[in-house]
């Protein structure tokens, strides 16, 4: 039986040169956890398939798959992935994993998502499951990109959320949004180090200084942004949570060399 299944693509939205997003039919096999990553790409003309990881953005809820995707002009996936039309077919992994579930982080009262460029994705995932606003109060979503027009999903996050039939409440008492733009201006500027390590995130938001005692964190972007934060989090008593045993953050790369 192959690991793959074979879906059509339903639609594409270029973000800018670099950014793209587009959906795909659902196989009603698939199943996922919300936060989960799987493996997509395109078969090749040897029949073999080209696959990289790729968090997904849709809801295990939602009957499409949506996903987030950079360009890479030279990237042996992305340079051809970022050509694809409707009614295209696209390659799915039957087995989606990953770290950033909820079920991941012990209890707490603040859950921060924080995501740079394309690792914004499995986050755009967890603020349409309801089960995200049961388990904690607020919900912070930090966005991190260089320029203005890379912070995509800004609109859905801002007007569809908080209008959305089911989730609009929660999203509108407990989800606090945090764009940053790192090299022009805009209202939040800085990289999410150097906001936590001075403290100015949470500041912004008026909420108190980050705390194990209270705060849980998911993080996703580049390998550096990665390793920065963590070692920021291990010296402030934070303890990295695994599929096998839960702690105060969960890591995941997103999957940017493509
Ligand atoms: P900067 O513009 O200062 O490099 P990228 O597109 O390279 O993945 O970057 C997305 C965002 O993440 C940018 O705002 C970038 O800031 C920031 N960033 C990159 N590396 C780090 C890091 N090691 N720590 C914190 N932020 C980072």
């Amino acid at each position: 039986m192959s690991a793959f299944l074979e879906e059509t693509v339903l639609s594409v939205h270029h973000w800018t040169d670099r950014l793209f997003s587009f959906t795909t039919t659902r196989d009603t096999a698939l199943r996922f956890s919300n936060g989960h990553f799987t493996m997509i790409g395109l078969r090749q003309e040897n029949g073999k398939p080209l696959l990289r990881a790729y968090s997904i953005v849709s809801a295990n809820y939602e009957e499409h798959l949506e996903f987030f995707s950079i360009k890479v002009p030279d990237g042996p996936l992305t340079s051809k992935l970022q050509h694809i039309q409707v009614g295209d077919k696209i390659i799915v992994g039957k087995k989606p994993t990953g770290t950033l579930l909820i079920d991941y982080l012990l209890p707490g009262k603040n859950l921060y998502l924080i995501g740079t460029g394309t690792g914004l994705a499995p986050f755009l995932c967890l603020i349409r499951d309801p089960a995200t606003y049961e388990k904690y109060e607020k919900v912070i979503l930090f966005h991190g990109v260089r320029e203005v027009q890379e912070l995509a999903y800004a609109d859905f996050i801002n007007v569809d959320l908080p209008n959305n039939e089911f989730l609009g409440d929660l999203v509108k008492a407990q989800l606090l949004y945090y764009p940053s733009v790192t090299r022009e201006p805009f209202k939040n500027r800085g990289r999410a180090t150097d906001l936590i390590a001075s403290g100015k995130l949470e500041a912004d938001l008026g909420l108190p200084k980050i705390d194990p005692e209270r705060d849980r964190i998911m993080i996703c972007g580049s390998p550096a942004l990665n390793k920065d934060i963590r070692a920021l989090l291990d010296a402030r008593g934070f303890k990295e949570g695994s599929t096998t045993t839960p702690g105060d953050y969960v890591v995941e790369r997103a999957f940017v060399e493509q």
